[in-house]
């Protein structure tokens, strides 16, 4: 028997998603999920492969006809997880582009791994405070790195290739927009009709426009800009921000939240809103901490939830929990602008 805990408005299962054997044909509004990137993330455990594509097909059977999903995914396999979500029957959409600025490459001086290699001993120069991570202003607010010595290639080859390195700084992570098909025969139309699905809720994410701006284009719509498909969670100050989606950066995870891939629940807003519409259902088979249900809860959405590592699934349990108190569930579809942002709940 499954594990799970339920209310009227969520149920989240602490078990594999495989199967979804406690959902029923044709029953869901959408799927939004960051599912395993299959790249030994730090080393966790869970996930050194994509998951197995038998979870796209059975995405495919509980959403509705017409039904929008969001799959978060990495830029090494990207490709490999859209061919498996194309082998299953969806249509691939899009592929929106999450930008930020505190990416780090992954890179080694290759210039002395060349002295080793010619068994050259490379030059000391002096000395530094190794730095790892970002800290509020800057590098130089470290006191107590640890000191390393600085070197520089001795060897000819290492001169030529001193500089180099094996990456470039990644500054997004794609999210697959995915969709299936509409029922056979019908038109959008007489799919939404039927089940409330085929179209994607352009109106919730305008984007406003910026304080003072001229009017824009020929029609200008009252509400702001069609969301783009780059939505960026550090400023850009270039200009083009005006286009990109705009959410705040979320500063503070909860204490007890140790996640390691932790989303940013403006950008799970920002699907949910895309991907639904009130009281609709959205499922995220790879849930983690929460932090898709979280967001549907808050936005008068429905949630099946499923995240098979006990000790995740407990903040999950704990992170919704404190939502559905914070909401009190039977004024949970009230409109949305009752509910205020709040520091306890960690955005
Ligand atoms: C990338 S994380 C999701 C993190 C989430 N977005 C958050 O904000 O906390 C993917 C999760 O999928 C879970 N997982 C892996 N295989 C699973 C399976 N077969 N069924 C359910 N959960 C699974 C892992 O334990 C992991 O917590």
């Amino acid at each position: 028997m499954s594990n799970y805990q339920t209310s009227k408005e969520y149920k989240i299962f602490n078990n594999s998603c495989y199967g979804l054997s406690e959902l029923k044909n044709n029953s869901i509004e959408a799927v939004i999920t960051d599912p395993p990137y299959g790249i030994s993330y730090q080393n966790n455990y869970w996930d050194k492969d994509l998951p197995n594509k038998k979870i796209w097909q059975d995405c495919l059977r509980v959403l509705k006809p017409g039904s929008f999903g969001a799959v978060f995914s990495s830029i090494r396999l990207m490709h490999r997880l859209m061919v498996d979500i194309e082998d299953s029957s969806f249509i691939i959409k899009d592929v929106m582009f999450w930008v930020y600025l505190n990416g780090m490459p992954k890179s080694r001086d290759v210039a002395l791994e060349i002295d080793k290699e010619l068994k050259v001993e490379s030059k000391k120069v002096g000395t530094y405070k190794y730095v790892q991570g970002y800290k509020k202003n800057g590098a130089d607010s470290y006191k107590n790195g640890r000191e390393k010595d600085k070197l520089e290639p001795s060897s000819e080859l290492g001169n030529l290739y001193k500089g180099s390195g094996l990456g470039i700084k990644p500054a997004y992570e794609p999210i697959i927009l995915i969709q299936k098909p509409t029922e056979q025969n019908a038109t959008v139309a007489q799919n939404i009709i039927k089940y409330g699905t085929g179209a994607l809720n352009i109106e919730q994410t305008r984007i406003p426009y910026e304080k003072g701006e001229a009017k824009v284009g020929h029609n200008p719509h009252p509400n702001g800009r069609v969301a783009s498909n780059i939505l960026r969670t550090d400023e850009f100050k270039d200009g083009y921000d005006k286009f990109f989606l705009v959410p705040k950066v979320r500063q503070h995870a909860e204490e007890f939240n140790n996640h390691p891939t932790l989303k940013p629940i403006e950008i799970m807003h920002h699907l949910v809103k895309l991907l639904t519409w009130e009281n609709q259902t959205v499922l995220d088979p790879f849930m983690g901490s929460g932090s898709t249900g979280i967001s549907s809860l808050i936005l008068n959405r429905k949630f099946y939830g499923y995240e098979l590592d006990k000790d995740y699934f407990h903040i999950a349990e704990k992170r919704i929990t404190n939502i559905v108190k914070d909401l009190s569930i039977p004024t949970l579809f009230e409109p949305q602008t009752k509910y205020k942002t709040n520091k306890k709940n960690g955005f």
